[in-house]
């Protein structure tokens, strides 16, 4: 039996991963605030509230049968893209939700997959969903908090992938861009003006061109990455692209 932790199960990418990977050999253990049609084990769990989300995890570690697992994946996928503005008209509020959920929050849940398996010597795996907007060249007016959470948390997992190269039953930790999908967060992206996001003409355009790929199609590469773990190089960001669709 395999255990796969999955965060932001309640829709989106999330939602499809946990169609994708569920079957007999797997239990799929979830967390987001709402549960949407997720059917495993789940936790209500809000990244924006790290006391909480940390007890939270915790308690989903310390139930788990990690020892008797195969294997252990966690998939950190929950994220925020809002509030899009330019940043001298966004809230200290909304900064502050933003930042947390998405970088203490993938900060949390590493801290706490590492901690709970770190003894065990079996296949273990962190796969940090991230974006293109990680990268220098490709961040967005508009989306700064965002820009700077995905850049934060490709650099987290970079340097735990270091951390473990130093213990004697490393986990591999990973960063994926999945590429743009059919998601609420590509529905709030084409509805913001341009006044907000001066470059929402070019996502309004991907979406009529057809490029904006179901959530589906890239959890079956993420599910082809999970079983091509042998050949995974720990701290590497890889992008859908490089993973086979079923
Ligand atoms: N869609 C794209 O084109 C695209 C492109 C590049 C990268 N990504 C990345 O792919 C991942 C999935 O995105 P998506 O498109 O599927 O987004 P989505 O449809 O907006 O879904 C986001 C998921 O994250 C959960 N979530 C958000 N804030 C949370 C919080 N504070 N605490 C707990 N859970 C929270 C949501 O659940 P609740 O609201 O129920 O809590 C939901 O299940 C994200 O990491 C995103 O950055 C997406």
């Amino acid at each position: 039996m395999r255990i796969i932790f999955i965060t932001g199960v309640s829709r989106g990418l999330g939602a499809a991963l946990t169609r994708i990977l569920d079957n007999d050999e797997t239990q799929i253990i979830g967390f987001s605030r709402s549960k949407g049609e997720f059917e495993g084990v789940f936790h209500s769990c809000d990244f924006s509230k790290p006391e909480l989300a940390a007890s939270t995890l915790d308690q989903a570690f310390q139930e788990a049968d990690l020892k008797n697992a195969d294997s252990i994946t966690f998939i950190s996928n929950a994220g925020q893209l809002s509030p899009l503005d330019f940043i001298d008209r966004l809230d200290i509020a909304d900064i502050h939700e933003n930042l947390t959920s998405n970088l203490v929050g993938s900060s949390i849940a590493l801290s706490r997959f590492i901690k709970y398996t770190g003894d065990l010597d079996k296949p273990k795996l962190f796969i940090q969903i991230s974006s293109g907007v990680a990268l220098p060249e490709r961040v967005k007016p508009g989306w700064s908090l965002y820009c700077a959470a995905k850049a934060g948390q490709e650099q987290l997992i970079r340097t735990v992938a270091t951390e473990q190269s130093h213990v004697p039953h490393p986990a591999k930790v990973i960063n994926l861009n999945p590429g743009v999908m059919e998601t609420a967060m590509q529905q709030l992206i084409r509805s913001t003006p341009k006044s907000s996001f001066p470059g929402v003409d070019r996502f309004i355009q991907m979406k009529e061109e057809g490029k904006v790929v179901d959530p589906s199609v890239i959890a079956g590469r993420i599910a082809n990455a999970i079983d091509d773990y042998d050949s995974l190089e720990s701290g590497k960001t890889y992008v859908e692209a490089e993973f086979q669709a079923n």
